[in-house]
């Protein structure tokens, strides 16, 4: 598998001719990937997957969804959002659910966080368990430390590890190094949601997880899994 950084925590997973977009924040953020192909206008997702329903997370969806034809996976009421908004192709679920795909599986787990847009609630936030193939990541989207992040490890056994580290809205980088000891990636860790902005603005470098290989990811960097 390749996991491609797209900036914020926007991250594109591809293994074969299968590619999995995850919370395509790309037009908004002054930080995402330039490159041909990994622009809202053009890249070309075969499933889109939501974390939850903040601005910074849906980011494209719609545009891209419509234009490429992807199913949108994401929790319950999200995806009633997304509805709303003209998509056609989504697949709902919530906390502890799985949903069997052509290359394997999604699956939702918690997450401590809030998820709305414009006022209105989008259900629970999530982090989401993708495998691929015999390849499986954990993108945790935002979210405090928890202490069942363990049992996320154990009951999945994620490769890769994805976790926020900017502070403020989610865990700092040394709960966030917290987390990557519970969680034991067999592979590599690689943070998130940090320096976008001033106010999630850190030095990775103290995301420094004991026992864990970490991967910082510039936008538009890939790390193969
Ligand atoms: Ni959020
Ligand atoms: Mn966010």
């Amino acid at each position: 598998m390749d996991i491609t950084f797209l900036g914020h925590s926007a991250y594109l997973l591809t293994q074969g001719e299968h590619r999995v977009l995850i919370d395509p924040f790309l037009s908004g953020n002054e930080k995402a990937p330039k490159a041909t192909g990994l622009r809202a206008d053009d890249i070309q997702p075969t499933h889109i997957a939501l974390t939850h329903g903040h601005d910074d997370h849906i980011g494209d969806t719609v545009a891209i969804a419509k234009r490429t034809g992807a199913t949108v996976y994401g929790a319950f009421e999200l995806c009633e959002y997304l509805g709303e908004k003209g998509l056609t192709k989504l697949e709902s679920g919530n906390p502890g659910g799985q949903i069997k795909t052509d290359f394997g599986f999604i699956a939702f787990t918690q997450a401590f966080h809030s998820s709305s847009t414009g006022g209105r609630y989008m259900g629970q936030p999530t982090g989401l368990i993708v495998r691929m193939g015999d390849t499986t990541v954990y993108h945790a989207g935002d979210t405090a430390l928890f202490s069942d992040m363990a049992l996320i490890g154990e009951v999945y056994r994620p490769d890769v590890a994805i976790l926020p580290i900017g502070d403020r809205y989610t865990m700092g980088p040394e709960l966030a190094g917290r987390a990557a000891e519970m969680i034991k990636p067999a592979k590599f860790a690689i943070p998130c949601h940090f320096n976008t902005w001033p106010p999630i603005a850190v030095d990775a470098a103290r995301f420094a997880p004991k026992g864990v290989e970490v991967k910082v990811l510039e936008p538009g960097e890939k790390a193969s899994a």
